[in-house]
């Protein structure tokens, strides 16, 4: 007997090693962020740098050096998809900080205005929360939310495995990347650690360098017409 598991999500997990020098450089950059534009004080959900301003964190000279170890990993992503990366123009399109203290979590949500996705955790103290990711088309579910958690607990389903989870969390050590399609819903669990969980997420969008013959990939905005 032999299993077949078709159509995967693929998510990478790499390395990237930062000194400790630059490391609270950038960690004392983000610290000052998050002062200037901190809306939700005791709010149970992170401060995300994307939606307080500061959505363009790689045009931040400091962080020049991680973003090319950064680049070098997203390219080895879509190397892995077998998609050429010759063809392709690559941009950062957004990239920000995400502050996590003790008790917040972020919830659900997808970048569907991008491509690729990406989380770098600068500062992650152990507990302080994974990443999940969450799958709105099983393609084992047999029969409607059969896989669902209460299913577990109504001892219909045995135990969790790959072939029946719509989640799966990576709690992932500090100096480490994930890199995931941007469609991919996700979320992070809350911060049990008692310290602050410093990570650098982008969104990546891909285009043609040259459009001639394709229908479907978005053609180079070089081209566009601004109206
Ligand atoms: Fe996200």
């Amino acid at each position: 007997m032999k299993i077949f598991n078709l159509f995967p999500l693929t998510v990478m997990k790499d390395k990237i090693i930062v000194e400790d020098k630059e490391r609270n450089l950038l960690v004392s950059e983000i610290f000052k962020m998050k002062e200037q534009k901190y809306k939700n004080e005791n709010s149970n959900f992170a401060w995300t740098g994307d939606t307080n301003g500061y959505e363009f964190l790689f045009s931040n000279n400091l962080f020049k050096n991680l973003s090319n170890k950064i680049s070098n990993v997203i390219i080895n992503y879509l190397k892995t998809l077998e998609i050429n990366t010759d063809s392709l123009d690559i941009y950062y399109q957004r990239s920000w900080a995400t502050f996590t203290e003790s008790e917040q979590s972020i919830n659900f949500h997808t970048h569907s205005q991008s491509n690729i996705s990406f989380a770098y955790y600068l500062l992650k103290p152990p507990g302080s929360g994974g990443i999940i990711f969450k799958s709105n088309e099983l393609q084992n579910e047999i029969a409607k939310n059969i896989f669902t958690t209460s299913k577990i607990e109504k001892s219909l389903i045995n135990k969790a495995n790959a072939y029946n989870s719509d989640k799966s969390m990576f709690d992932l050590e500090q100096d480490s990347i994930i890199i995931f399609p941007s469609k991919t819903p996700h979320a992070t669990a809350p911060n049990k650690s008692g310290k602050t969980r410093i990570s650098i997420s982008g969104d990546i969008t891909i285009m043609l360098k040259n459009s001639n013959g394709f229908e479907h990939l978005m053609p180079n905005f070089k081209s566009w017409t601004k109206f």
